[in-house]
């Protein structure tokens, strides 16, 4: 197994509300053998609870109102840049960044979205699949590019809808899948 110390991947994670991937991506590049060091947390929403995780855990956080977007885009390309971040994970990230950004990064922003891409792209996947019969989704982490949820697909996982399944049960099921699939599609890239 390869240890990564002292040449761990600059990495930002971008958030917008709960931050659980992000909490799971930053416990992940604690460890020797994980491929990152997360350096820094940039946020759509100052209220978002994994704020308050990074900064106890006294990681570099910064929040912006994405109402004016090349201002934002603007101050995180320099801090991004200050950081030498090469790797930025989007986590629960809710706003759609520029082309112009996007291709500032070309290959080096990934997502992880609820669904088994590319069916179910966009918001509100669990309703949607139960409302559809669907009988599997699962969640994939992807490449960022200028088509919502378009990015080619690093990895996907499969999860079987179940009859009792709600929303809420699926969300849990489909996240606990998540907190795997997204450190294996980092090592995946980087290895
Ligand atoms: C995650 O389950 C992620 O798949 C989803 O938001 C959740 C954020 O939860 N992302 C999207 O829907 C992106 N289109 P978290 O903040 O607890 O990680």
């Amino acid at each position: 197994m390869k240890n990564y110390i002292g040449r761990k991947i600059n990495t930002a994670i971008f958030i917008s509300g709960t931050g659980s991937n992000m909490r799971n991506l930053i416990k992940f590049s604690n460890a020797n053998k994980s491929p990152i060091n997360v350096k820094l947390v940039i946020s759509s929403n100052k209220n978002a609870k994994g704020i308050v995780y990074a900064s106890k855990k006294k990681i570099a956080n910064y929040s912006f109102k994405f109402s004016d977007l090349k201002y934002a885009e603007k101050n995180i390309f320099k801090i991004l840049s200050e950081k030498k971040i090469k790797l930025i994970c989007l986590a629960g990230f809710m706003k759609i960044l520029s082309h112009n950004f996007i291709k500032k990064f070309k290959g080096k922003i990934i997502n992880i979205h609820p669904s088994l891409l590319p069916k179910y792209k966009g918001l509100n996947t669990y309703n949607r699949v139960l409302k559809n019969g669907e009988k599997y989704t699962g969640c994939t982490v992807h490449f960022v590019n200028s088509k919502l949820d378009g990015g080619k697909i690093i990895l996907q996982k499969k999860i079987k809808i179940l009859k009792k399944d709600t929303a809420i049960s699926l969300k849990k099921r489909v996240q606990k899948e998540e907190y795997l699939l997204y450190p294996r599609a980092i090592k995946k890239i980087i290895n």
